[in-house]
């Protein structure tokens, strides 16, 4: 949930003049900059230097700009080691003494902190009796107090750091940093995201590559209970237990450009338009010399796909709704049941779940603690898990027994949507691996398919063309207090997919549900003027429901609603009944969410911006939610 940056640069030159490759304080503020969108109610930074009896720090409530101005008025040293936190408060409230880092042992070791430490009443209560005294509320001065006293035991800061977090439950990833050692950083990870970028005489740390990728391509996954030791020349890793740990390199795939807007007013308008790249990115490569479908790292054993009689797909918000609109394809194509389960109750509600079950976890952070905790469950019941995720190097995939990338490139805004589409695509083509391997679907069969699929690109690009209209749309609804939208069939989950983009983007009360529900009881909320979404099924579907719709547009167009329809190109039935209607181009049925999708993306980032709200960084919410 927060975001985490790490630095050491050149070690002291022989003159004893400071001379990293980098400035610190730059590197620190710039990876902050790109990892904002992890959790911005507060930031901080320390830095050491030879010399500093004391660390230097600034830390500020409120966005990065803050601190940054913090630091203008009251500039810090130079540096050859320092450490950056954003923050999204956990335990105590977004103030400045709550912002991270953390500093103990009078000024002389500083710590910042992802997750929650469980057990920090007691630590603190040990410590307070031990004559401490505490300047926040966080559990994460009650971390940098034991590091401290462990490394007054050890001056050793790699073994202080070791010791200290046999002491700690909960989810943590810590830096920290002694003025006495100014050219080491010490950081460990214990169920929550950490990452080591490799360079030349420096090396850096950080809560996701983003930190760093304007440095260095050259990355290093840590896994589970790990602490790293980076000096500008060297990166050692151990495991809790003492014993040497060995991390997993990787390069990058992905600049720092991407991380940057690219012309666009936001984030989120950036990757709107991204999404043809990523569904054609996504579907890259994915098709062997033979034509059969591919997998990126797969240690399930075929047989094991063939032997499975259920699905559970385990998510949370725009990646359940992904997961959603897969079960109508994969049941279709696959004739396996496809349950859809938010990871946070699947393991609450005693599923069950053996070895002849495929558990697919979806998540673009691939960092999400309730679909974490679920995988967990899930292999401790003896299921094989398959992730579908977006961010490499990341802890779901690292937990699972195979994973399919989706190749979305970095998704910086909190709202997903290259995400959602991206996984949705994913998702095809697992069904469609499925298929092939179970034998459900012929070769031929499955190229059919797969052409379909790469057609989409071009028609989501169309989509995104036509936006202007549902922008004048969106804007002429700004003072819009509830909006209903209504699908069925592959159309239900995205119609709470868009409701959902719209409660976090435009703080609206929307709600989606099943268009055919509507008569169960939800058609009492229409009334004049109401805005309602209704996505058309095709007319070509072969599902039986486009007249269907088209009367459930009939039904609530008689009671004064505002009709909003999303319909395929050439639908002249929906006219008569629709007040606006948004145009996609003609696609085979289990398609049109990820052309359907589009619109309501544009209408929610539109009616958010006419109301001057932050699209990017949408009030009360983080990017990857790293805490149960
Ligand atoms: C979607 O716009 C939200 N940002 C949120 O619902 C998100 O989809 C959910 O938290 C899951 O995140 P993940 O895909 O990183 O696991």
């Amino acid at each position: 949930m927060c975001g985490i940056v790490g630095y050491v640069g050149k070690a002291v030159a022989p003159d004893n003049k400071v001379s990293p490759s980098h400035r610190p304080q730059e590197v620190v503020l710039e990876g902050l900059r790109r990892l904002e969108y992890r959790g911005y109610d507060s930031a901080g930074i320390a830095l050491a230097a030879p010399g500093m009896t004391e660390l230097a720090s600034a830390k500020k409530a409120g966005k990065l700009t803050n601190l940054k101005n913090e630091i203008l008025q009251n500039p810090l040293p130079e540096a050859t080691a320092a450490i950056g936190h954003t923050r999204w408060a956990t335990h105590g409230g977004p103030t400045d003494r709550n912002a991270h880092p953390h500093l103990a042992d009078n000024g002389r070791l500083a710590v910042i902190h992802n997750g929650i430490i469980e057990n920090f009443a007691e630590l603190k209560a040990e410590l307070v009796e031990a004559g401490v005294t505490f300047l926040s509320d966080t559990d994460t001065e009650v971390a940098a107090h034991i590091i401290a006293r462990c490394y007054k035991g050890t001056e050793d800061l790699t073994e202080a750091m070791r010791l200290a977090v046999g002491r700690f439950r909960g989810t943590f990833t810590l830096l920290a940093v002694a003025a006495e050692d100014p050219t080491t950083v010490v950081g460990a990870r214990h169920d929550s995201p950490l990452v080591v970028g490799l360079g030349d005489g420096e090396n850096f740390l950080g809560s996701d590559v983003a930190a760093f990728v304007a440095y260095t391509k050259d990355a290093m996954e840590l896994e589970q209970d790990q602490i790293v030791t980076i000096t500008p020349t060297s990166v050692n890793v151990i495991n809790f237990d003492g014993t040497p740990g060995k991390g997993k390199t990787y390069a990058v795939d992905w600049d720092a450009e991407a991380g940057d807007k690219g012309g666009f007013a936001s984030y989120m308008d950036k990757e709107i338009h991204e999404q043809p790249q990523a569904i054609a990115d996504t579907l890259r490569g994915r098709v062997d010399a033979n034509g059969a479908l591919q997998l990126d790292e797969v240690s399930i054993d075929e047989s094991v796909f063939r032997a499975i009689d259920q699905i559970i797909v385990i998510a949370c918000g725009t990646a359940a709704y992904a997961g959603q609109v897969a079960r109508y394809a994969i049941e279709h194509w696959c004739r396996i049941p496809v349950e859809i389960e938010l990871a946070h109750e699947f393991r609450y509600r005693d599923p069950i779940v053996n070895e002849k079950t495929l558990v697919v976890a979806i998540s673009q952070s691939g960092e999400t603690m309730d679909t974490l905790m679920a995988v967990r469950h899930a292999r401790e019941q003896g299921a094989k898990v398959l992730s579908i995720v977006n961010a490499q190097g990341s802890t779901i995939p690292r937990e699972s027994d195979a994973v399919l990338y989706t190749h979305a490139g970095p998704e910086i805004a909190v709202a997903s949507t290259k995400a959602f589409t991206a996984q949705i695509t994913a998702a095809y083509l697992l069904g469609m691996y499925l298929a092939q391997v179970r034998g459900n679907k012929f070769p031929d069969e499955i190229d059919s398919l797969l052409s379909a699929l790469k057609a989409i690109p071009a028609k989501v690009q169309t989509v995104i063309e036509r936006g202007e209209y549902v922008k004048a749309t969106a804007r002429s609804m700004k003072s819009a207090d509830s909006v209903l939208f209504l699908g069925r069939h592959v159309g239900y989950p995205v119609a709470m997919e868009g409701a959902l983009k719209l409660k976090e983007l435009a703080y609206i009360h929307a709600e989606g549900f099943a268009a055919g529900e509507l008569k169960h009881g939800p058609i009492a909320l229409i009334d004049e003027g109401l805005p309602v979404f209704i996505i058309v099924p095709s007319p070509r579907s072969r599902t039986g429901l486009h007249s269907k719709v088209v009367s459930n547009i009939q039904e609530v167009r008689a009671r004064g609603a505002r009709t909003l329809v999303i319909a395929e190109d050439g639908d002249d039935a929906v006219r008569q009944f629709a007040d606006e209607i948004f145009w996609i181009p003609n696609c085979p049925t289990l398609m049109q969410p990820l052309l359907a999708a589009i619109p309501l993306q544009i209408f929610a980032m539109e009616l958010a911006t006419t109301k001057g709200l932050d699209v990017d960084q949408p009030r009360n919410l983080a990017k990857s939610v790293t805490v149960e």
